[in-house]
């Protein structure tokens, strides 16, 4: 999940320096920087490459922006020709940066912390890349999706193909493991939970195996609920992401007793502290601590989270 960001004042000046998101993305000294902030400051055992995952698009020829305080703004497509506009393949020129940050962040992170690289599924990429912009429930991509089902499945395969490749590059690149965020994988009927979410990583995963054997790849496929047991039967990837939501006595059953499991404080219970956090914290470590776990947050943590409170968390995570 995010570690970086808006939350820890090393990382506003450096963001302030930077200019724009994308400037600080693309500047391999300074997302390496933000990239090793957290663990020189908390000391976790794992880090996560600071990028996004709307790279893709934008390395696809679609334009990105991040505007402060608003989230991401596409040049939303609204059918099959405002895609087929952009590169059939991903410019790995653009995203040359990112591998070179990779680079850095290895040489100056100890060799016991892995480093993870990172790419969105192609269901919430596209969903973003259509709407233009995060929306409550992603309408516009579903409706996409139901008016055009063989013009939807193009865009997902050039997504597949693209995302296969960035993710080969980041961990040729240095990356220990990497994550695929399919932030609104939830929002799906079955059937199209099927067909978008599990389908299409399911080809990234061989795909990534294809060429770095031995990859290793988490899925977060946010909001899947009981769904998840299908995409660890049909994805193979070596762990899954549990969202806040999601039950843990049915993930410890269902999912831990075949893979391990990261999560899933809720990043909110975060933002509150005191009893509240440390009752949440319990929670999760008594539900999975016997089995193969990675605490970890149920999502990215918010800017509003006080800093004293990932410090009260960790103590109590590292006391068991
Ligand atoms: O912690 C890290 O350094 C990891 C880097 C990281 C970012 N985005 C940096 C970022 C990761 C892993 C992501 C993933 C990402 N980006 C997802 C999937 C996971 C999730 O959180 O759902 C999604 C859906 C995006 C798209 C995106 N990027 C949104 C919706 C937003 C705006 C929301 C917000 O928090 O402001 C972003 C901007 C963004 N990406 C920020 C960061 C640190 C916040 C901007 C800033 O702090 O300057």
């Amino acid at each position: 999940m995010r570690q970086a960001g808006r939350y820890l004042p090393e990382y506003r000046a450096v963001r302030g320096k930077a200019g724009g998101f994308l400037d600080l993305v693309f500047t391999p000294e300074l997302a390496a920087e933000v990239t090793l902030q957290p663990v020189r400051r908390f000391g976790f055992n794992a880090a996560i490459l600071f990028s996004d995952i709307l790279v893709v698009p934008h390395a696809l020829g679609q334009q990105v922006g991040f505007a402060a305080g608003e989230g991401p703004q596409l040049d939303p497509i609204e059918d099959r020709r405002g895609f087929e506009r952009l590169a059939a393949e991903i410019d790995h020129d653009v995203l040359a940066p990112v591998y070179e940050t990779i680079g850095i962040v290895k040489e100056n992170l100890d060799p016991g912390i892995a480093l993870l690289g990172f790419c969105g599924g192609p269901w919430t990429v596209a969903s973003y890349m259509i709407a233009g912009r995060g929306t409550p429930d992603q309408a516009p991509a579903r409706l996409f999706a139901y008016r055009d089902p063989a013009g939807f499945a193009v865009l997902l395969d050039v997504l597949v193909e693209a995302s296969a490749s960035y993710l080969v590059r980041q961990l040729r690149a240095g990356a220990d493991a990497v994550q695929i965020f399919d932030t609104w994988a939830g929002i799906l009927p079955a059937e199209e939970f099927d067909r978008w979410c599990v389908e299409p990583t399911g080809q990234i995963v061989a795909r990534v195996r294809a060429e770095v054997p031995g990859a290793k790849i988490i899925g977060f496929p946010r909001g899947a609920g009981t769904l998840l047991t299908r995409y660890v039967d049909k994805v193979a990837v070596d762990a899954v992401g549990l969202d806040w939501m999601f039950d843990r006595a049915f993930a410890r059953e269902h999912i831990q007793s075949r893979m391990p499991v990261q999560g899933n404080l809720d990043p909110l219970v975060l933002v509150a502290g005191g009893t509240a956090l440390d009752r949440a914290v319990d929670a999760v470590l008594e539900a999975f601590a016997a089995g193969p776990f990675i605490f970890n947050l149920g999502h990215g943590i918010l800017p509003e989270t006080p800093i004293g409170h990932v410090e009260q968390m960790l103590a109590r995570v590292r006391k068991r």
